[in-house]
């Protein structure tokens, strides 16, 4: 039996942390282990269904980006024929990386060793001495890149390569009321403003996962500076307020704050308030037009934020909207990508100062993002050292809370914000891929 560095065997191991959940334990060596990472790559990215990219970002014929489903690189272009395909970034002649940009636009992919050609949508249309050299042994349309199914929901384009994995819609099993208030601010959606930032850091991508599932609790402590400089529209005590949900089964959480007084909708541009009141649900408006912050993991590893932020204190501001991938590139290592969305239908001033708000305050330099940065790069480090090999952290948080009867969302819904319950619903999530259940 293999030896894991949690010291039992792996298999056993996995079993174990799962048990732990429900009670309220989850080891910190998860956060930082080369095996859990080598496991994660195999039965969680392996299977469940990955962000490749907002259609936005591809928006004409013959776009491209590139982006990863665990070690795979993927192209993702949108054919002649406006339809979006996502292929593996590797010539099938020897295996060569076709395309070395991260964007661009192209109709075709030229491999640069020994010059196969393929369609941006994956077939293979040229072979050098085609028929000198195979003397009809080689049909080109056996050798088309290999394909990622792909499926769609408000934009956001995602892929899976597992053939057997259920439709996105059964994926996000009902998540899609909490995505709605950053993907449908006014009738013709959410658009990303600009190419992500890219960095890589030291940090574990679960830990921001879970951060971002939900964690009021270190919002007035990390981000102190915030609320001593009136940054938001609020003070630390207002995130005992609001709810945590999230979907049991599917690993899927959103904090929802709430500040008692705050206006309906305050920070949203009027005119798409009122498209917002058309093209949402009644229970949607109900949340959302309460909503002052809200902070989400669709699960695994996509994660969104969205909360009204002024420079001038006191001022409500804007509403920024972030939406990041959490792409893990090795144990307590990862390669973040932040966007900013904003509403398509906005004026340009607002999109503006939509996207000011959210680079003074998340993205590379942003100075939310470099409170979280430290403090993550710093579980990670204390999550790999020899003496935490079986430490657990407390899950405790809220075990008692019961379902709130009156909240019109989906899911398991609780009250506070500040609560665990969103962590242990991600957490068994995982370990159901890990243990092979899924
Ligand atoms: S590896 Fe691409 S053509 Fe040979
Ligand atoms: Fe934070």
């Amino acid at each position: 039996m293999t030896t894991t560095p949690i010291g039992k065997g792996v298999e056993s191991a996995l079993e174990e942390i799962r048990d732990g959940i429900p009670q309220g334990r989850f080891p910190a060596r998860v956060f930082n282990d080369s095996e859990i990472f080598a496991i994660e790559q195999e039965r969680l990215f392996g299977k469940a269904w990955c962000f490749l990219a907002h259609e936005s970002e591809v928006p004409n014929a013959g776009d491209y980006v590139t982006r990863y489903i665990a070690n795979n690189n993927l192209i993702v272009a949108r054919d002649e024929h406006g339809e979006i395909h996502a292929s593996l970034n590797m010539c099938r002649h020897r295996g060569n990386m076709l395309c070395k940009s991260e964007m661009g636009n192209a109709s075709h992919f030229r491999c640069s060793y020994h010059g196969w050609v393929y369609k941006n949508s994956g077939e293979l249309i040229g072979v050098p001495y085609l028929k000198e050299g195979y003397e009809g042994r080689l049909r080109r349309r056996d050798w088309g890149l290999l394909k990622v199914r792909t499926e769609s929901y408000a934009g956001l384009v995602f892929g899976t390569i597992d053939p057997e994995a259920p439709s996105l819609d059964e994926y996000l099993g009902g998540f899609q009321f909490y995505l709605d208030l950053y993907l449908k601010q006014g009738r013709s959606g959410s658009e990303v403003h600009g190419p992500p930032d890219h960095w890589v850091t030291e940090t574990d991508w679960k830990i921001a996962a879970e951060n971002f599932s939900g964690d009021g609790y270190h919002t007035p402590v990390a981000h102190q500076f915030g609320f001593n400089l009136g940054y938001f529209a609020s003070s630390g005590a207002t995130h005992s307020q609001g709810w945590a949900a999230s979907i049991p089964g599917r690993g899927h959480g959103i904090g929802l704050g709430h500040t008692p007084g705050f206006p309906p909708f305050a920070g949203f541009p009027e005119e798409l308030t009122a498209e917002m009141r058309q093209s949402l649900t009644a229970e949607q408006i109900e949340v959302f037009s309460r909503t002052r912050t809200a902070v989400g993991t669709l699960f695994p590893n996509l994660s969104f934020l969205m909360q009204p932020f002024s420079v001038v204190p006191g001022e409500t501001g804007v509403r920024f909207v972030t939406m990041r991938l959490y792409h893990p590139i090795g144990p307590g290592r990862t390669e973040m990508y932040s966007w900013c969305l904003v509403p398509r239908d906005a004026s340009e001033e607002y999109k503006r100062e939509a996207y000011r708000a959210y680079t003074l305050a998340f993205a590379q330099a942003g100075t939310f993002e470099q409170d979280d940065l430290e403090n993550w790069a710093r579980v990670t480090r204390s999550a790999g050292s020899t003496m935490v090999r079986d430490v657990d952290f407390p899950y405790i948080m809220g075990m008692d809370s019961s379902p709130d009867p009156e909240f019109p969302g989906p899911g398991h819904v609780v009250k506070p914000y500040v609560n665990d319950s969103n962590f242990r619903n991600l957490w068994s999530r995982w370990s159901d891929y890990m243990t092979g259940r899924v």
